[in-house]
């Protein structure tokens, strides 16, 4: 076996489910170099070896990634990250809620797989509908929520940045503002606090409210725009999922969106939701204070209650 980044410490994380967003997630921490080992587990075998085959191909241009892959569970062993990107995605015209029930029962099969191999990981949820699969493998593996999350709402925060920062002419880098509650048609943008350079949106030059409503409803079809044209999305995905896995393995504490468990959220009880959330190594413990206005709270609530529904439907299943 050859490795081509001695410098890097060993470091592992698994990813389940080699489609699109599972192989581009992989693509992605392969090209930035941040993890020495990557195990891509698919009940498809050939689709996982072919993907681990044709990341491999590239070694010589990459730090040196090497990625094992194939069916069997036992290959998630030693991973500090779980990535769960397996189940069926959305075909044009579905919402994320229409995938439950499938996806559902697949993850009712393979939570305690994963976990009589891993007991000590951290277990990133990213296949939809995210917010109930985030509850339901917190359930399912009886870990603490710090050790479960879903990617939430930080690939909706990134498109809001973008268009945000097309229309304000700004890097995206630049602007402060989030996607929050259900990482689907519930989600809402948190415009009171949302910020550039410092200052409330309502103060620039270019400010105009109904013009911030599109952007908000352009973020959130987003998804479903893509799929219409392409038939998924895979890109900036992969991207979240890789800048995720940088801020724990490197300790650098980033504040995300994420979706984590909840035992109370504007009046709604045990639900998994997207709010602001610091990243550090042992998971997600820490919460920034939310400050909304009453606008705000009534959509967080919308959110939380629509989740908690269909965590009710999901438990039916299991
Ligand atoms: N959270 C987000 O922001 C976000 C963004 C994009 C896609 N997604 C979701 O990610 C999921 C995957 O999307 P995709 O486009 O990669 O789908 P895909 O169909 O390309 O890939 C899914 C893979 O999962 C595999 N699989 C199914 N059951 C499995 C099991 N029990 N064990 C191991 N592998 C299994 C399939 O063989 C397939 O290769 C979908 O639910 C999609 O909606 C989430």
């Amino acid at each position: 076996m050859v490795h081509g980044n001695n410098h890097r410490a060993h470091s592992k994380v698994a990813i389940i489910g080699a489609g699109f967003v599972g192989s581009t997630a992989a693509y992605a921490l392969t090209l930035q170099g941040i993890v020495s080992e990557i195990a891509l587990i698919d009940v498809c075998k050939k689709k996982a070896e072919g993907e681990a085959a044709d990341l491999m191909h590239g070694m010589q241009f990459t730090s040196g990634t090497h990625v094992v892959a194939g069916d069997d569970m036992k290959l998630i062993k030693g991973a500090s990250i779980v990535i769960i990107t397996a189940g069926i995605g959305q075909k044009p015209g579905q919402s994320r809620s229409d995938l439950l029930a499938t996806n559902v029962k697949i993850f009712k099969e393979l939570i305690p797989a994963i976990i009589k191999h891993n007991k000590t990981c951290i277990l990133l949820v990213v296949t939809n509908p995210l917010d109930v699969l985030t509850y339901i493998t917190l359930k399912l593996s009886g870990f603490e929520p710090c050790r479960v999350f879903g990617t939430g709402t930080v690939l909706d925060t990134a498109r809001l940045r973008f268009s945000l920062g097309e229309y304000f002419e700004v890097s995206p880098k630049d602007i402060d503002a989030f996607i929050l509650g259900e990482h689907g048609d519930a989600e809402f943008a948190w415009w009171s606090q949302a910020r550039i350079g410092g200052a409330p949106l309502d103060t620039l030059a270019r400010y105009d409210q109904k013009q911030l409503n599109q952007i908000f409803n352009q973020t959130k079809n987003a998804a479903a725009d893509v799929i219409e044209k392409k038939g998924f999305t895979n890109f900036a995905i992969g991207l979240v999922i890789a800048k995720i896995v940088r801020a724990i393995l490197s300790e650098q504490s980033r504040v995300f969106s994420v979706s984590t468990y909840q035992p109370e959220v504007a009046g709604v009880k045990d639900v998994c939701l997207s709010l602001p959330t610091i990243v550090r190594l042992n998971g997600v413990c820490d919460h920034i204070p939310l400050i909304l206005n009453d606008q705000e709270y009534g959509q967080l609530r919308l959110s939380a209650q629509k989740i908690r529904h269909e965590i009710n439907q999901a438990e039916s299943m299991l």
